[in-house]
């Protein structure tokens, strides 16, 4: 293969509206890879999403908001080829020749279907088989780093054991020896990064109903924030503020000497000090800063959808070259073609 640097790539699902979890565990590392030299595909994971959404419109709807997302944070179609999985058929197409490949033992390892068996999804096929659709999706474009959320860390394993088994049983017949190449995860850095907390302190998830959209502004944001829970001390007794849930919330968005004097006042208390109200009218004008050109570009977006719909489709010309040579070398390597 060419000597094209790295190869990047990501997918996000459109499940839900993106939320804090997803901007900081996921989104934002994406949107700093793009700077890194190499070649960069993201995608909106459409075709997952059909694994649970049952709603056309929502589904549509869902898709654009992300995209818009991306292009509002500050994603370069110009360098990143952003695209719906869906646009690029390869992909299933070569889901169905690594599921070939693939125990079942692989699949009924995986912890995020079990997590959702046991949080009382009935599953699909598809459900189960969503490793196999996203090895795929990684493979498809010869990625080499997957920037991911933790909870998606397994799943990026999981392609690389359906891809080394490929090249395993079939890469002698490949041009030097290999199909497929071997992804690496990259992981958010830091803790608070990797699981950031809804509202009610567990996981921010859209299944918890604990979320914070990251478009949230005005009288909703501040209401979403007032839900972040406390307790009824007052602001006058000392506290460690490493225990309370709004500075995992503060940590996000400060900087570390805004924060460290904030800690230290709550710390402190005492006259002055300043009570849950008050961090939380902080934290809301921390949020105002940081999103609020995120926030007028997609209104711009949202008014120019041509824009929107020419970059993903650009995305897609550029993403389909690539799973179609990947695809051409897999059908050749095991004997179909
Ligand atoms: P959800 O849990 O809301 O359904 P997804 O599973 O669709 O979110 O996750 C999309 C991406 O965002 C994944 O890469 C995931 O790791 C990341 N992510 C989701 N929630 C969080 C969170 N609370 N903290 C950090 N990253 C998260
Ligand atoms: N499963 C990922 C999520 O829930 C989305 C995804 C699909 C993905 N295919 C991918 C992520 C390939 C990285 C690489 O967010």
């Amino acid at each position: 293969m060419a000597n094209r640097g790295k190869t990047f790539l990501s997918g996000i699902q459109p499940t839900g509206l993106l939320h804090l979890g997803n901007y900081f565990g996921a989104m934002r590392q994406h949107l700093a890879s793009q700077d890194e030299e190499g070649e960069h595909f993201y995608f909106i994971a459409d075709l997952h999403s059909l694994t649970t959404s049952r709603d056309p419109d929502e589904l549509r709807t869902n898709v654009l908001e992300c995209a818009v997302s991306y292009l509002a944070f500050g994603l370069d179609p110009e360098r990143v080829a952003l695209f719906r999985q869906s646009d690029v058929p390869e992909v299933t197409e070569l889901a169905w020749l690594l599921a070939c490949v693939t125990g079942m033992g692989l699949l009924e390892r995986a912890h995020s279907y079990k997590d959702k068996v046991a949080h009382g999804v009935k599953p699909n096929v598809g459900l189960f088989t969503y490793p196999i659709l996203m090895a795929a999706d990684i493979l498809a474009y010869d990625a080499e780093i997957v920037p991911v959320g933790k909870d998606q860390q397994q799943h990026v394993e999981m392609a690389q054991d359906m891809g080394a088994s490929f090249n395993h049983l079939f890469g002698e017949h490949a041009p030097g020896g290999e199909v497929f190449v071997r992804p690496e995860g990259r992981q958010p850095p830091g803790e608070l990064f990797a699981r950031v907390p809804g509202l009610d302190g567990e996981k921010m998830s859209k299944s918890y109903g604990n979320t914070l959209w990251i478009f949230e502004q005005g009288k909703r944001l501040k209401k979403a924030v007032g839900r972040i829970t406390t307790d009824s001390r007052a602001p006058e007794e000392p506290k460690d503020p490493d225990e309370l849930l709004l500075f995992d919330f503060l940590a996000l968005f400060l900087d570390a000497a805004d924060l460290a004097e904030w800690k230290d006042r709550v710390r402190k208390g005492g006259e002055g000090a300043p009570g849950y109200g008050h961090l939380k009218v902080r934290l809301i004008e921390a949020i105002d800063a940081a999103f609020a050109p995120a926030r007028a570009r997609r209104e711009e977006l949202l008014a120019d959808r041509a824009e929107v719909e020419r970059a993903l489709e650009r995305g897609a010309v550029v993403a389909r070259e690539r799973a179609r040579a990947t695809l051409d070398r897999a059908y050749r390597a095991c004997g179909i073609r």
